[in-house]
């Protein structure tokens, strides 16, 4: 049966910004961008360690991409692939959610 799970309030998120957080054994990062929301597990495709060094600083300097802090990856952020970098040609995992009155819920199995 499918469970939903409280993460945070779509507030906890600057707009632009992004965020880690750990729920369980599951990593992830959340980055609201333009209005849009995206969650991936924050595990790089190719060496599955986490992306940041700096707690909840996912993007590159411009904030339009998601970075790997080790060695520079860029990923887009509606998608999760990876553009350029060791990892170029694949994707972060996506992290199914859903949102309800302003909270974002992790969709369970
Ligand atoms: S760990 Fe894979 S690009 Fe950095």
């Amino acid at each position: 049966m499918t469970s939903l799970i409280p993460l945070c309030s779509l507030d906890d998120i600057p707009e632009g910004g992004s965020r880690g957080f750990q729920h369980g054994e599951l990593k992830l990062l959340v980055v609201k961008h333009k209005g849009k929301v995206v969650a991936y597990r924050n595990t790089c495709p190719h060496l599955g360690i986490p992306l940041e060094w700096v707690e909840h600083q996912f993007l590159d300097s411009s904030g339009t991409m998601i970075q790997c802090a080790n060695h520079g990856a860029l990923f887009v952020i509606d998608s999760g692939k990876c553009v350029a970098g060791p990892c170029a040609g694949r994707k972060l995992e996506a992290v199914p959610f859903r949102i309800d009155a302003n909270q974002l819920l992790l969709i369970g199995d």
